[in-house]
């Protein structure tokens, strides 16, 4: 196959995709997910953007360190607006990797110039022509960015892209911001580009796609742009991002996969029987469900319900399927463990989940799965799943830890719980309190004896699997407020067969990290893109 025709999968999950409302990844998390994203076989892994906070750095910069040494190792990538103390900061974190890259970009559309910048179209001309130079003299893999280039005037967007070509990029990638453009006009615009900026293909600069899920057209999009000639997609994991996301990896991938015919000769090299299994540690990590009819990786993207379906599926599957299960990683061996099962065979099957664990991460999965095995006769992947998930977040909570909850409700009576908790110094406070309901009586509880005003304003609990001994996993989001006073929501999620306990350590996850957050004096949840 002609090297020419691969379509380069560049995932965004770690940065477009973390800028979904409550998703902040803690560097652990972002560790397995990239580990992850290298096996899934992505050639570019956008890491982050460098100078959002030092925790972003830092977990750009060890990724690059470790999944960008790898054989075979994506290109690690992070995001840069077009100054130089962000390039500088880019470039600080990824030159670590193998094979890295700087991907600056600079709005392009007048409303963003006018009202956002606030700078004419030539200050934008030179800004754009200038920092892609100064990023080249750092690196030799630049990528540029008109952003909303779906609302710029092409006669500019070809402009600003002739000279980010002439100072040295070597892939453009052509933002739909808002996802506001339809499948025909972006085929057109990523055509006129190819045919208005001739250095594109007199340099062989890469021309790539990003859209966005505003209308519901991402996937769309994106397949119209690789008809017109992008070779580049920009996709993260379940199609998480800004608003209603962006384009998704697995509907892209299988897209191409399923009608090879048609957009033969352009391929991908990704492993799809991987895919499931990504989109599940995405999902758990992130504490971002998985819509159940999700294309692809939703539980019911190959369940079959009515009877003249489920006839033809007996007679022949390709009746009603045009993909089989097991090629996107449904139905890989869903390996039981139980309390006969020791240490080797735990980390066995959590390899084969995908996740990588150092010795003492093994150690306190290993004690928490002992302890579950008491509470439940089988433990699917699922269980264990939720208990990384728990384990990955309680590593932001180093303020308080839960020791005990009890919470006394029913008909006639107004719920109380009691809650202890050790403080970072290793004291028990312990108190009681009501509440309308017995999580608000927790909630409550949890906001006294940590003194702060935090608000609960999202409570979602799901069963992790079928019968009455499931694990609960409960996601929450709290509304507190940040070192400057103003209000912010973190997301805290915890999995327990006893839900309230569960609601309880989730609470104070969340507490946890609005608490750390505001004395590290950090911007809560970062800078995000949308405000530079
Ligand atoms: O949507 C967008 O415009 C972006 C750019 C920063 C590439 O995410
Ligand atoms: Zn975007």
């Amino acid at each position: 196959m002609n090297k020419q025709d691969q379509l380069i999968i560049f995932d965004t999950t770690l940065r477009d995709g973390e800028q979904s409302p409550g998703a902040t990844l803690n560097f652990p998390e972002k560790l397995e997910i990239a580990r992850q994203l290298a096996r899934l076989g992505v050639d570019i892994i956008e890491a982050g953007f460098a100078i959002a906070s030092p925790g972003d750095f830092d977990a750009v910069s060890r990724i690059a360190q470790e999944v960008g040494q790898f054989d075979n190792a994506p290109v690690i990538a992070s995001l840069a607006r077009t100054n130089k103390a962000d390039i500088d900061r880019a470039w600080g974190a990824v030159q670590h990797a193998r094979r890295p890259r700087i991907h600056t970009f600079l709005a392009t559309s007048d409303i963003h110039l006018q009202y956002k910048l606030k700078i004419s179209r030539s200050d934008c001309l030179e800004q754009a022509g200038d920092m892609v130079q100064y990023a080249r003299s750092l690196c030799s893999d630049i990528e540029f960015s008109p952003e909303d280039a779906g609302r710029s005037d092409p006669a500019f967007l070809y402009e600003v892209l002739k000279v980010a070509v002439e100072a040295g990029a070597t892939t453009l990638n052509i933002p739909d911001t808002v996802g506001y453009v339809t499948p025909t006009e972006y085929y057109n615009l990523i055509k006129g580009i190819i045919d208005n900026v001739p250095s594109i293909r007199e340099r062989g600069v890469i021309l790539s796609t990003h859209c966005h899920n505003d209308l519901g057209l991402a996937t769309a999009n994106t397949l119209a742009g690789v008809l017109a000639g992008a070779r580049q997609v920009e996709v993260t994991v379940n199609g998480i991002g800004e608003r209603a996301g962006n384009t998704s990896l697995e509907e892209v991938v299988m897209a191409m996969h399923t009608r090879k015919q048609f957009y033969a000769p352009v391929y991908t090299r990704v492993d799809t029987t991987q895919l499931v299994r990504t989109s599940r540690m995405v999902s758990s990590l992130t504490s971002i469900a998985v819509q159940p009819n999700k294309a692809i990786v939703g539980a019911n993207a190959f369940a079959h319900e009515a009877g003249i379906h489920q006839d033809g599926m007996l007679k022949n599957p390709l009746t009603y399927e045009i993909m089989r299960p097991e090629s996107v990683g449904w139905n890989s061996t869903n390996l039981v463990l139980g309390k006969h099962s020791g240490r080797a065979a735990l980390n066995d099957r959590l390899k084969q989940l995908g996740y990588e664990l150092t010795r003492d991460e093994l150690d306190k999965v290993f004690a928490r799965f002992k302890d579950l095995c008491d509470k439940k006769k089988v433990v699917a992947d699922a269980d264990l799943e939720a208990l990384l998930t728990d384990q990955f977040e309680s590593l932001d909570n180093d303020l308080f830890k839960v020791e005990e909850i009890h919470v006394t409700s029913g008909t006639g009576n107004t719920p109380i719980a009691s809650v202890r908790l050790t403080d970072s110094d290793g004291e028990i406070r312990a108190d009681a309190a009501l509440g309308n309901g017995p999580v608000n009586a927790i909630c409550n509880c949890i906001n006294r004896l940590t003194g702060v005003d935090a608000k609960l304003v999202e409570f979602q609990v799901h069963a992790v699997t079928e019968g009455i001994d499931a694990i609960a996993n409960v996601t929450i989001r709290v509304e507190l407020s940040g070192a400057d006073g103003k209000k912010y929501i973190y997301s805290g999620r915890s999995a327990d067969t006893d839900t309230l306990v569960a609601s309880g350590k989730a609470y104070l996850a969340a507490v946890n990290k609005g608490l750390s957050r505001a004395n590290k004096n950090i911007t809560p949840d970062r800078q995000k893109i949308g405000s530079v």
